[in-house]
């Protein structure tokens, strides 16, 4: 297999190819726009070339500090929330073999996990990196406030050293370092948080588990070399987009992203937090959410294959073994036999094909999205190959695919509760 492609299983034909190629060739434009470089969201489109925010200088710089926190840290904090975090989270979860441990906080307003969390910080060496784009962000701000109080109680003036801020060029937080000595990373100002990933935001956290950025950022670039090369008719992220909403059309208003792999766990948040926050507005959008089968079949999946039928799901399946684990023969008669000598790296790949053919028999639209390895390289491709998925799909949509006005709401209703002037 050359590179990661889509593939789709729809027994019941909801979505008909012709209809399909139609589709795809009515909202070409919307590719072309992109590819010529749409002023409209010019504010919004920093993540589009890797090299804008992730070249050689930048990630240079970003290795060396994660180094040092590397050689130096037992815990490292991971203090962000929405796109600030989970494209970190997300990797590391899939990734991290070595290096501090890495929590997170700054994502929830409970007192039992903070305290949980300072009760666990004691007596091991601790840094920071707080991340966010707007630093008026009450989960960020609250948690960076507590734990920053803590350092400075344990390490005194040395704690400054320990405290990487990650923010926007001009804004409190950017003073906040410059007024204290933190270390300071760029957040993009033309990036969103969903889209940051391959920015500072989404790199320095990564590099301190121990993870390889730079290929990550070459699959993110070879992605964006594809994308922007490949015709309308074969392009993958143009197919996906137009999948997605001609099925929208036909009433499946809520997309699934199904992986059989658990450390697709946390990928399945970020995607989840980048389809939503970009298409659901103006009483449009698919409702994204994500499973962790085999696990959520015992649960989820009763509904999937026999509930109401306005789902459909998009697998993502992971082609090279890199783990095996063959069932050994047992005499003890616990009739599973017939697993003996099979390998549960198959086992599982049965299951996931076992899934889709009953799901599409049933009536489930399936669309596939097969990566050749899981390893940083394909992880920035599918990173990149979603992020100019999503965009396309929000054009096609005829929404604005940077903004969250949504999430504002709340926020304004939250501080005039807070007194906040
Ligand atoms: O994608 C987005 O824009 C949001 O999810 C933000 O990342 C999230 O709300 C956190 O914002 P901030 O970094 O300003 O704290």
């Amino acid at each position: 297999m050359e590179g990661i492609e889509l593939s789709i299983f729809d027994q019941k034909r909801r979505i008909d190819s012709d209809e399909l190629e139609r589709f795809i060739s009515d909202n070409k434009m919307h590719l072309d726009t992109i590819l010529s470089g749409e002023s409209a969201y010019a504010d919004s489109l920093g993540w589009m070339d890797p090299d804008q925010w992730a070249g050689e200088e930048a990630l240079s710089g970003i290795i060396a500090k994660a180094n040092e926190v590397r050689e130096s840290s037992d815990v490292f904090v991971l203090i962000g929330v929405g796109g600030s975090n989970q494209a970190a989270r997300a990797a590391i979860s899939a990734f991290q073999k070595s290096g501090p441990e890495i929590l997170y906080a700054g994502n929830n307003l409970s007192p039992h996990y903070m305290n949980r969390l300072l009760e666990h910080l004691e007596g091991k060496s601790v840094y920071l990196n707080v991340i966010a784009k707007n630093f008026e962000t009450l989960e960020p701000g609250i948690c960076f406030r507590i734990l920053r109080q803590y350092l400075e109680k344990r390490y005194g003036a040395q704690a400054a050293g320990r405290i990487a801020v990650t923010g926007t060029r001009g804004s409190s937080l950017n003073r906040l370092a410059d007024d204290n000595g933190y270390t300071f990373f760029c957040f993009p100002e033309d990036i969103g948080g969903r889209y940051s990933a391959l920015s500072d935001v989404g790199l320095f956290p990564m590099a301190v588990a121990g993870i390889d950025i730079a290929d990550m950022v070459q699959g993110a670039k070879a992605m964006s070399e594809k994308l922007h090369s490949t015709p309308a008719s074969e392009n993958m992220a143009l197919k996906y987009a137009a999948c997605r909403n001609l099925l929208l059309k036909k009433g499946y208003c809520l997309e699934m992203l199904a992986c059989f792999e658990p450390r697709f766990q946390f990928f399945g948040k970020w995607w989840t937090q980048l389809f939503a926050e970009s298409e659901g507005k103006d009483d449009k959008g698919l409702f994204p959410v994500t499973v962790s089968y085999s696990e959520d079949l015992h649960s989820i999946g009763q509904y999937v294959q026999l509930g109401r039928k306005m789902i459909f799901e998009t697998f993502l399946d992971v082609i090279d073994k890199d783990s095996s684990l063959p069932i050994q023969s047992d005499d003890k008669k616990d009739y599973f036999d017939y697993l003996n000598c099979k390998d549960l790296w198959d086992i599982n790949k049965a299951a996931l094909n076992a899934t889709i053919d009953a799901h599409s028999e049933g009536g489930i639209p399936c669309l596939k999205i097969s990566v050749p390895r899981l390893d940083e390289f394909y992880f920035g491709q599918l990173i990149y190959m979603f992020e100019f998925a999503c965009y396309l799909s929000g054009k096609i949509l005829g929404v604005n695919p940077f903004d969250q006005p949504g999430v504002e709401d709340y926020k304004i209703n939250m501080f005039k509760r807070l007194g906040k002037v």
